[in-house]
């Protein structure tokens, strides 16, 4: 992109014109939606439209980011044989993690959640969706420049990539093995991208059950002060 030429300014997408009953209503029915998201750790292989993994890619494209270069790629994996290259190496190293590699405080911290080294659910789920954060880049895909805050804008991408197929009615894991630079050579993408997350997309199976721990959240007096 030449930098010395801006665009024209747009005009502001107008919002609907709602009543402040209607805004509240809507910031509840969002929370009410929002609230039945968990993770999932046992999936079904009952399949889920491409079209639903493209559109909640495309939700999390529209998120606010550093200086609009987008620093993000979503690897989206569909094919058994990826599927089951990724259990093998994710499961490799989350044998080590739990061995100790993670250290008693952090083996601790997730052992009300009550997971192991195995990970059936990346081979039987449909979609896992790698999340990629790129340090260089830019507004357009050719574009080779440093970019800006590129975990917080991946972080907030990956929030309404989770939103959207939790709207959708897709269940969802955040998974993360520890480390994850296999997912470079797996998923094809080049050295300086980092995967930060996989995004396991599927329906829950229908044994699927959630962690007591995981459903206990913050009031929003202990999460938010007002000034
Ligand atoms: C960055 C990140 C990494 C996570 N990694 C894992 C993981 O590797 N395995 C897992 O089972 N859950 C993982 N989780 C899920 C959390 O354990 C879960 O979100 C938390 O316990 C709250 O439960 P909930 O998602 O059901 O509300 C991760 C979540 C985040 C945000």
């Amino acid at each position: 992109m030449n930098m010395t030429e801006f665009e024209a300014t747009l005009p502001w997408h107008p919002y609907p014109d709602l009543t402040d009953a209607e805004r509240i209503a809507r910031a509840h029915a969002f929370y009410e939606t929002m609230r039945t998201r968990h993770s999932c750790r046992a999936f079904s292989d009952q399949p889920v439209p491409r079209e639903v993994i493209e559109q909640a890619i495309l939700a999390a494209g529209t998120a606010p980011n550093g200086a609009n270069h987008q620093p993000w790629h979503f690897a989206v994996i569909g094919s058994p044989e990826a599927k089951a290259t990724i259990r093998v190496a994710a499961e490799e190293e989350e044998r080590r993690f739990y061995a100790g590699r993670a250290g008693p405080q952090w083996l601790n911290a997730v052992l009300p959640l009550g997971t192991d080294a195995d990970k059936p659910y990346l081979e039987i789920a449909p979609w896992l969706i790698v999340v990629f954060a790129q340090r260089r880049g830019g507004p357009d895909p050719e574009d080779d420049m440093q970019n800006y805050y590129v975990t917080e804008s991946v972080g907030i991408a990956c929030g309404l990539l989770l939103a959207t197929l939790h709207a959708a009615g897709v269940a969802t894991l955040t998974h993360t093995p520890n480390p994850m630079r296999f997912l470079n050579r797996v998923c094809r993408r080049p050295e300086q991208e980092k995967p930060l997350m996989i995004v396991v997309a599927g329906h829950p199976a229908a044994d699927a059950t959630i962690p007591g721990h995981a459903a206990h959240k913050k009031s929003l007096d202990q999460i938010s002060s007002w000034i």
